[in-house]
């Protein structure tokens, strides 16, 4: 197995260990007591599946500053669990209207669409009550705060919505996917970077890698709803062109839409220059999102 391999592995791991102990009675907080079926529909959203990738970011971005892993794991559940939360609710009948996710039926399906609701909610919360008490910096609170809000991953959602009804230009879809995928993976990004340091070049270039990173990573979801199935992917495929989803595949084809992430991920990896072998996770990290298959 190479390197990068291994450390999406032990990432995933690491992550799912940290989710499974927080996730419970006694992890959450609290005035009252949890509703056990609320924890176990956030522990269905939240645990078994998910490749982690925005937490393997936290941990490589702050990697390039020598920040030891265990230094960043709030930040990295913390993103973790915005981005299960936003999966709860983009598969719900108001918005994807999905019946599977990460191989099992989506929480909405194995529980009800309110108590679904709710378990992205309290996620979404949960998320912040664990960066507030895990004194890391109050920037690393906002850095998540920007990119999962509504000039972030909520606007794009909304921006997403619109689209079904009104064609989005080219433009328009690659603003739509910045925000809706892309303003989260910049933010793992800029937080791993944040908790180690960064000086203001070191930031302003790891911003980019992020958000040409995180424009890739849809452009590559858009690609695979297309050319992949179900059984790889743990989600339903074929499904963007019959809710007439804005993408750029729908735009301008697959042949394009392929050149084009290539030429994204060149240019995230471009943006690394300044940096050392310390950021070839990072790189690694990028390729991945141009050739993965699930
Ligand atoms: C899927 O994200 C949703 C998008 C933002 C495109 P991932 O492909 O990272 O989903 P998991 O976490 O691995 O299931
Ligand atoms: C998801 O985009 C974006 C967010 C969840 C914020 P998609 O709707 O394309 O993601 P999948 O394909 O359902 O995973
Ligand atoms: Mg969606
Ligand atoms: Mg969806
Ligand atoms: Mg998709």
């Amino acid at each position: 197995m190479n390197d990068f391999a291994d450390q999406m592995r032990t990432v995933a791991e690491w992550v799912e260990k940290g989710l499974n102990r927080h996730l419970t009675a006694d992890g959450l907080s609290g005035v009252g007591t949890p509703p056990e079926r609320l924890i176990a529909a956030m522990r269905h959203g939240a645990l078994n599946g998910g490749k982690r990738l925005r937490p393997l970011l936290v941990v490589q971005a702050a990697e390039v500053f020598g920040v030891d892993r265990e230094r960043v794991l709030p930040a990295a559940l913390a993103v973790e669990m915005v981005h299960c939360y936003s999966l709860i609710h983009d598969d719900l009948p108001a918005m994807d209207d999905d019946d599977l996710r990460r191989g099992q039926p989506t929480v909405h399906k194995a529980f009800d669409e309110a108590t679904a609701i709710l378990a992205g909610d309290a996620l979404l919360t949960e998320a912040f009550a664990l960066l507030a008490q895990s004194g890391l910096p109050a920037a690393v609170i906002g850095e998540l705060a920007t990119a999962s809000g509504v000039a972030g991953m909520v606007g794009g959602q909304m921006r997403d919505l619109e689209g079904e009804r009104a064609a989005l230009d080219e433009d328009a879809i690659i603003e739509m996917q910045a925000m809706k995928t892309g303003a989260l993976i910049r933010g793992a990004v800029r937080t791993g970077a944040l908790i180690g340091g960064a000086d203001d070049g070191q930031l302003a270039a790891l911003t980019r890698y992020g958000a040409l990173a995180g424009q890739a990573f849809q452009l590559a979801d858009d690609i695979l709803d297309v050319t992949s199935d179900a059984a790889r992917l743990g989600k339903a495929t074929q499904k963007d062109a019959g809710r007439h989803k804005p993408t750029l595949v729908s735009r301008i084809g697959l042949e394009a839409t392929e050149r084009r992430l290539g030429d994204t991920i060149h240019h995230a990896i471009t943006a690394l220059s300044m940096f050392g072998k310390e950021a070839d996770g990072l790189r690694a990290t990028a390729r991945f999102f141009a050739d993965r298959d699930s």
